[in-house]
């Protein structure tokens, strides 16, 4: 009989929930490999953007993500040798990502990319449909959620840490937005699956939910 695939912990929700933190820990504490999903979806915003590409347009979109020579390493973003990791933090990537990724030949293209971090001894990889399309045989679905106003303040923290002059309104609407473009897109749009477990973080120190996450995962063992 083939050997089980390594095991995977899908750690799913909308902008600013905290999954990348959340996942980045769990990582780091279980001694797993770890996939930031969305900065997939990030580089081919940046780099399609850079090449004038029509950012509607599927089939030259999509071939450019399976052109693409993408590193993660050290906490850095490599890709075709230039390092991205700040450019793809930006609101221009951030944009560029969410209108790339309702094109479902992207999608598609993201797919293997994705499931190629599935080593041992296991991955822990956030997104939007890591549990419900990319790993669906995931051995723990986490959706982690947070009030929208909770959210602002968070990325309104992060913001301030790096004097950007943005305002708590302007953001809460930005996350407003984002939410509904993400759930109402026609391909794998943002939902929580049936078998995943929902944990809402307002409020939570995020110690707290990383112990929550991996006392679930020690459940499944
Ligand atoms: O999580 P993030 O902000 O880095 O994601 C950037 C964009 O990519 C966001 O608009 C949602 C999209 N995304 C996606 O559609 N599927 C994923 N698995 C991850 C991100």
């Amino acid at each position: 009989m083939a050997d089980p695939l390594p095991p995977v912990i899908a750690i799913d929700g909308p902008s600013a929930s905290g999954k990348g933190t959340i996942a980045e820990a769990v990582a780091q504490r279980l001694g797993f490999h770890y996939l930031d999903s969305g900065a997939l979806y990030r580089i081919v915003g940046l780099v399609s953007g850079e090449r004038g590409a029509n950012l509607d347009n599927d089939l030259e979109i999509s071939n450019i993500s399976l052109n693409l020579n993408i590193k993660f390493e050290f906490s850095r973003v490599w890709v075709d040798g230039r390092d991205v990791s700040e450019l793809i933090r930006g609101e221009v990537a951030g944009a560029a990502a969410s209108r790339v990724a309702v094109l479902p030949g992207v999608r598609k293209a993201l797919m293997a990319l994705q499931r190629g971090f599935r080593r041992l001894p296991g991955l822990v990889a956030d997104g939007r449909d890591m549990g419900s399309v990319v790993f669906p045989d995931a051995a723990l679905k986490i959706y982690l959620t947070a009030s929208p106003e909770e959210r602002a303040r968070r990325r309104y923290k992060q913001l301030m840490e790096k004097d950007s002059g943005a305002s708590m309104a302007a953001l809460l609407q930005d996350i407003r937005d984002r939410d509904f473009r993400d759930s109402t897109r026609a391909a794998a749009p943002l939902l929580k699956c049936a078998d995943a477990i929902e944990i809402d973080t307002t409020g939570m120190p995020v110690g707290e939910v990383v112990a929550q996450v991996l006392h679930l995962y020690q459940k499944t063992q």
